[in-house]
């Protein structure tokens, strides 16, 4: 099955927030990301707003030519949003003002009047509709009966096993969890699969083994790095225009 590789640019917007400027522009970030090869773009529109705000989601729309993933809370304020700019999916996630990023999966089975209702309406837009949940069969079920057509199965708690050697045996076991639940998911209820959060240029490749999921979001690592494999270059730019002395 091919893998698809949605790149999550949140972090570039909060890189921008940090000083209210208009730069790194998400805009160039976007398509930067698509001419190397990304297949979508994500993004979070938080209740806070503390990275992308409402008029880079509209903008987005706009330029984003491969597909545009929008995660968000299940709220009525959010989902009208959405059906407003019309991405080609949304993802909706559990949102905790307090957290420092999304803690884990939406507890569907608990809200399924809400979620049902919030797919309802995205799906009369012609918008796909996903759920972030846990790899756990009860939420892959009530994903069903939501009616949502996709799944992103959770990766954090795999993720933080992955960055310590002494676990491995916890993390072999939830490898074998999200393989469970992404074969579920699609064999029984025909749900598409994505997996998401977390994930690193170290551990992705053994969830990218897991036949069935099929899709990818990831932010934060792909962010971190090209920080880092943009800094010479972003410094030698910088001298260049300090050495030429240029006035204005
Ligand atoms: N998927 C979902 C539903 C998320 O909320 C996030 C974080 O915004 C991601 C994927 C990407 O996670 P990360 O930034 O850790 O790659």
């Amino acid at each position: 099955m091919t893998k698809r590789l949605n790149v999550n640019i949140d972090h570039v917007a909060t890189v921008r927030q940090a000083r209210r400027a208009s730069e790194p522009s998400l805009i160039a970030a976007a398509m930067l990301c698509e001419h190397s090869g990304a297949d979508g773009i994500t993004i979070h529109l938080r209740g806070d707003r503390r990275h992308i705000q409402d008029a880079d989601l509209f903008l987005l729309k706009q330029t984003v030519t491969t597909y545009l993933n929008v995660e968000m809370a299940t709220d009525e304020e959010m989902i009208a949003i959405a059906i407003q700019a019309q991405p080609d999916a949304v993802t909706l996630v559990a949102e905790n003002p307090q957290e420092i990023t999304t803690e884990g999966g939406l507890d569907v089975r608990s809200s399924l009047a809400a979620v049902r209702r919030a797919i309802e309406r995205l799906r009369a837009a012609n918008i796909i509709a996903s759920v972030f949940i846990d790899p756990d069969r009860d939420q892959i079920a009530a994903a069903h009966e939501a009616c949502a057509q996709q799944v992103e199965l959770c990766t954090a708690l795999y993720s933080e096993h992955a960055k310590h050697h002494a676990r491995a045996a916890q993390r072999q076991k939830e490898w074998r969890r999200l393989g469970e639940a992404a074969e579920l998911a699609a064999s029984q209820y025909d749900l598409s699969v994505a997996a998401g959060h977390g994930l690193t240029y170290r551990n992705v490749g053994a969830v990218a083994t897991i036949e069935h999921i099929t899709e990818f979001n990831i932010g934060h690592n792909i962010v971190a790095r090209a920080v880092l494999v943009g800094m010479e270059r972003a410094v030698q730019e910088m001298r260049d225009a300090v050495h030429q002395r240029r006035a204005w």
